[in-house]
């Protein structure tokens, strides 16, 4: 059976900050999405990581389907609308535009969206992250499918050391998607000499050369560059398939130990390590650090099991107690150097003033 995979999410108001949406707010998106269930859509799913509310649909419309688009930007309009009544802080945050036009993409939500054929058992996960933005897949996704010092089944298994084909996008392009399509094992330096650049080069969607099947499928968009001007960060969501012919799910959460420095944390602008948290995690210290949580799911015949919560387990509060000293190293130099983003990726523009008024003071 055909079953498309959706993942739609926004900040569209939180509570105390950039901290964490309302009961109300994620239960007033629900009973929308609710009427719908059975009718357009099979099942689906709310969580939030953060601020953000992430919905998972499950429907046999194919990616860019009008309708579900249409749900999600419905159910986001009634979380804002709880957000006002609340008085939320940042309610409507993320949908930039008046009216829905069609695709949720380019008005604000994130997506990632794909169409499988359900193998007898389909596991896959849904990654779904704060205070960053869509570059922090870039390394995980590298090492769980290119490198076998995560993933052992490069040498293990036949059909997965036939190697991935990685789709990345040049989110700079902003006129239309300009991609790039390289292969694994031959391309894997050139794929890393473009993964380098987070907030430039993204990868959108992974497949296997063996059988052709799409593993993975993540958001690429950045609000800043749709907006022309800063409106958050993007937390970006991911899914990703697993077991059989692409990694084990252990092998997808590998690279997660390392909590790579991510951009994003205080004010969108800085440098901070992502750590992996539960689901349904809050944001604290320093609007951060970055957080991903990973929700782990069967699909079958279009129905989802209940969620697991991957990064809910004695190994991560290790990993966590790891990366709380990885952000209080970063936080320890404040603004010098590598700790904030460089200038064009600061989410405020009151820097930029700064420097023109002390341009004007500079002498030879
Ligand atoms: C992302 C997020 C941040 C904020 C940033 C600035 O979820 O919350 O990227 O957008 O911290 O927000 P203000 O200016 O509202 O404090
Ligand atoms: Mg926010
Ligand atoms: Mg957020």
């Amino acid at each position: 059976m055909k079953t498309t995979l959706s993942v739609i999410k926004a900040d569209i108001g939180s509570i105390a900050g950039h901290i964490k949406p309302s009961e109300a707010l994620i239960e007033s998106v629900r009973d929308c999405i609710n009427r719908q269930l059975g009718q357009l859509i099979t099942d689906f799913y709310i969580g939030n990581t953060g601020d953000d509310v992430a919905i998972l649909f499950c429907h046999e419309h194919g990616p860019g389907c009008t309708e579900l688009h249409q749900l999600a930007w419905d159910a986001f309009i009634c979380g804002t609308d709880k957000a006002k009544e609340q008085g939320l802080y940042g309610a409507g945050q993320d949908l930039l535009a008046d009216a829905f036009s069609g695709n949720v993409k380019g008005l604000g939500p994130a997506v990632a969206e794909m169409e499988i054929e359900e193998r007898k058992a389909e596991p896959f996960l849904l990654f779904t992250a704060d205070k960053t933005d869509p570059g922090a897949y870039n390394l995980p996704l590298y090492l769980s499918f290119a490198d076998p010092m995560h993933c052992s089944g490069l040498i293990l298994s036949p059909k997965i050391s036939e190697g991935f084909k990685f789709v990345i996008l040049d989110v700079a392009h902003v006129e239309e998607d300009r991609i790039i399509e390289l292969n694994t094992p031959e391309d894997t330096y050139d794929i890393a000499a473009l993964l380098r650049d987070n907030e430039r080069f993204v990868i959108s969607a992974i497949y296997s050369r063996a059988t052709g099947a799409q593993a993975t499928a993540a958001s690429t968009t950045r609000l800043h560059n749709i907006a022309g001007t800063y409106t958050g960060k993007d937390d970006p969501v991911l899914l990703t398939r697993c077991q059989g012919d692409f990694p084990a799910t252990g092998e997808i959460l590998s690279p997660y130990s390392i909590g790579h420095f991510v951009a994003g944390f205080m004010r969108g602008s800085h440098v901070g390590p992502l750590m992996p948290a539960k689901m349904g995690c809050s944001i604290s210290y320093f609007d951060g650090p970055p957080v991903v949580s990973a929700a782990g799911f069967c699909v079958h015949n279009g129905k989802l099991t209940e969620p697991v919560d991957c990064f809910d387990h004695p190994y991560w509060d290790y990993i966590r107690d790891k990366v709380s000293r990885k952000a209080f190293d970063i936080r320890e130099q404040g603004f010098s150097g590598p700790a904030m983003l460089h200038y064009s990726e600061l989410e405020y523009g009151g820097i930029v003033d700064t420097m023109n008024k002390l341009e004007k003071k500079f002498s030879c």
